[in-house]
């Protein structure tokens, strides 16, 4: 494909260091500690703005769930990272009134690990499993029981005098967590009795949750500045957070107005390097490689991986969704394409944002 645009330049920004970063470039891969966006996370169904086919599938499930008295059916939630599962397994919790117990798939690699997990588990508690995709098959093997009857099969002794003794276990609720659905044996997928898809959020949605979040911090922002920080956050309530932290410091040092408007938004995500659409260097990498290197495309995912020096699983589920949803980027069996609403894009950006080389 010829699209090739002369106003490119044949090189492409370098790979940005991980503090740079808007976007996560690795999923979280630990027990998840609290972290800094704790204190914007919405608690409760009234706080959790948009996606509201997922509450409103959730919130049947829970009062039905209440008014049994029996735990909540185990969930499975997937989308992109950053739109809000972890903070749907944490209000469902507190609309369920239960505790929320919450680790992710790589801390339960030893079979160990999830039989603790089990076994100090309380009645009707909810537990948050994030990267489900990632679990051993051995933790899988022993969590298909205690999902579907609530019993863990235990191995008691070696070799010939081995014996299995099950245990009963307390009713639960899992919910797992994941940016690959697809990645999931079938068997763990088909236990789930809800499974939903988390989406991007509308500008209005995105709006709504910067002034929220900006109420929090105590920052006063009018109308066309919360918009500009929606426009460009990739559809991402975390990434909108993100940019809101970074006005706000650009605020307290650069500007002694009382009221942040667009004009500071602008400069201060300029210095971030993050576009009028909120591409960012990894994105442009992405589509200056394909369009310099491969006319356009298409290009295979395992080549891209390679050049950019990326995983291919962090291109797949970090990078890629926001430029498939904006048809930047297509995915054809060969391979992927840079449309050439992404071309005009990269052309009108050109002067506004250079790349550090
Ligand atoms: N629906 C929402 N309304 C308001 N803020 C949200 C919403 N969803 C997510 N957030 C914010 O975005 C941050 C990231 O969400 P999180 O649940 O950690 O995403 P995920 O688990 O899907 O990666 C949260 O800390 C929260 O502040
Ligand atoms: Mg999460």
């Amino acid at each position: 494909m010829a699209i090739v645009s002369s106003s490119f330049n044949t090189s492409f920004p370098r790979k940005p260091k991980r503090e740079e970063r808007l976007v996560d470039p690795v999923p979280i891969s630990e027990e998840i500690k609290p972290k800094k966006d704790d204190s914007l996370r919405p608690n409760r169904w009234n706080e959790f703005i948009g996606q509201s086919e997922l509450k409103e599938v959730l919130s049947i499930s829970v009062k039905a769930a209440l008014s049994r008295k029996e735990a909540l059916d185990h969930v499975l939630l997937y989308g992109p990272p950053g739109l809000g599962k972890t903070t749907m397994a944490l209000v469902l919790a507190n609309e369920l009134g239960v505790k929320c117990r919450i680790t992710s798939a790589p801390a339960l690699e030893r079979p160990r690990d999830i039989m603790g997990l089990l076994l100090n588990l309380e009645p009707n508690q909810l537990l948050f499993i994030d990267e489900i995709h990632r679990l051993t098959k051995v933790a899988e093997e022993l969590l298909y029981p205690a999902l579907e009857d609530f019993k863990l099969d235990l191995t008691v002794g070696k070799g010939t005098t081995a014996r299995t003794r099950e245990i009963d276990l307390p009713s639960f609720t899992l919910v797992g967590a994941t940016t690959r659905p697809a990645s999931i044996s079938s068997p763990l997928r088909d236990r789930f009795g809800i499974t939903q898809r988390l989406h991007f959020y509308n500008l209005d949605e995105l709006q709504m949750i910067v002034k929220r979040a900006a109420d929090l911090f105590g920052l006063l922002l009018n109308n066309e500045a919360s918009f500009e920080i929606a426009r460009r956050c990739r559809g991402t309530p975390r990434i909108a957070n993100r940019l809101l932290r970074r006005v706000r410091d650009y605020a307290t040092v650069q500007s002694n107005q009382k009221i942040i408007g667009k004009a500071l938004v602008d400069d201060s995500l300029r210095l971030h390097q993050v576009d009028d659409r909120g591409l960012d260097q990894s994105d442009r990498r992405l589509l200056l490689f394909i369009i310099n290197n491969h006319d356009g495309g298409p290009v295979g995912l395992d080549t891209l991986a390679a050049a950019l020096g990326e995983e291919t699983a962090t291109l797949e589920t970090v990078v890629e969704p926001f430029l498939l949803q904006i048809g930047f980027l297509k995915r054809t069996p060969r391979g992927r394409v840079v449309t050439s609403l992404a071309i005009d894009h990269l052309t009108s950006q050109k002067e506004k944002i250079i790349d550090k080389k």
